[in-house]
């Protein structure tokens, strides 16, 4: 109980400083204003100093906020996201955590409801897709996973694995002015390296969905010297092709909000729309692939994705595939 009105006023106390845009504000105002004690203000600049925000104190003019941290705090991605529901719920945030989609998967079973965001600064078991890890340096990467609860037959949950990866294309795109490809399904690569990947689960109830699991993991600020040497060559961040380091939140809020607006579109008008943007973001139509299924790896030209989201192959002896779930590589 006595809990929240501490955070309110730490909470208070940062939009303060914030509001005070890179000028001194003295004790005596933020007691004023945050109806606290100067001693208790001066507790929460220190406990605020031990969370990475850089903050300047003088006895005779006060507090100046210098520098803010590049974490995904939810005090700090909350304001300014522009979303009904996503990442309006809970935030669940974590210094360290395995997975994310782990803790979502069991939030989510919990009755945690949709819109529901788990987001950590580093994960010690990342999962990626077909058994894989997910590398998840701290500070260095985006990790988090959404709860989402569509009303939709278990055969359509494949197409939302897309419908994220449109999203975080389009928020990539926007927020870096870099040119994110898609590779079926939902890898997002730069200059043919992978930047990003999207892992969804989905738990069923008879013959629904009862809730899907949307897992992304983006490398923003891993230097290329960071990664490990499997994935050196075929890794990429954001820090490396922009040659700069990229605040975090921004590109965090942006994907939130592609990924809402592109969940209400296939709520409104179903996949075909997001099919079309899907391809506008991918160079594949035409190249020569191996793909990797349960059963057999396969070779040939990708023809088409169809419209429930379906890779489609002609293979070299002519015969046309439609691949439900596979591991593309170009050839
Ligand atoms: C892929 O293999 O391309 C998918 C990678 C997905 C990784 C993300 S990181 C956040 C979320 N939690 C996980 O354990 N995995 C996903």
């Amino acid at each position: 109980m006595a809990r929240t009105p501490v955070l309110k006023t730490a909470a208070a106390l940062l939009s303060q400083l914030k509001l005070a845009q890179g000028k001194w504000i003295s004790g005596a105002e933020l007691s004023r204003q945050l109806q606290v004690s100067r001693t208790a203000v001066w507790k929460h600049i220190c406990a605020m100093k031990t969370e990475g925000y850089r903050i300047d104190s003088s006895a005779r003019k006060g507090y100046l906020l210098r520098e803010i941290p590049d974490l995904l705090r939810p005090q700090e991605l909350r304001p300014g996201l522009k979303t009904r529901s996503i990442g309006q719920q809970e935030i669940r945030y974590c210094d360290q955590t395995d997975s994310t989609n782990l803790r979502a998967k069991a939030m989510a079973a919990a009755g945690a409801p949709e819109g529901t965001l788990i987001i950590a600064e580093e994960q010690t078991a990342g999962r990626g897709r077909r058994g894989r890890n997910w590398f998840s340096p701290p500070g260095a990467g985006i990790y988090m996973s959404l709860i989402i609860r569509p009303a939709i037959l278990p055969q359509e949950a494949p197409s939302f694995a897309l419908l994220a990866a449109v999203a975080v294309a389009a928020a990539v795109r926007e927020v870096t002015l870099l040119d994110p490809r898609i590779k079926w399904p939902n890898d997002i690569l730069i200059n043919g390296r992978k930047l990003g990947g999207i892992l969804t689960e989905v738990s069923m109830e008879m013959d629904k969905v009862e809730y899907l699991i949307v897992g992304l993991g983006l490398n923003v600020n891993l230097a290329r010297e960071a990664f490990p040497p499997d994935l050196r060559e075929t890794g990429t961040s954001i820090r490396a092709e922009l040659g700069r380091s990229l605040p975090r939140l921004p590109l965090v809020r942006s994907i939130l909000e592609r990924f809402e607006g592109t969940y209400e579109e296939y709520q409104r008008h179903g996949f075909a729309p997001i099919r079309k943007r899907w391809q506008a973001f991918t160079d594949m139509i035409g190249r020569t692939v191996a793909v990797d299924t349960l059963e057999r790896r396969l070779t040939g030209e990708v023809m088409d994705f169809d419209e429930e989201g379906y890779l489609v192959v002609r293979e070299h002896n002519g015969g046309r595939v439609r691949i439900f779930s596979g591991d593309v590589s170009f050839i």
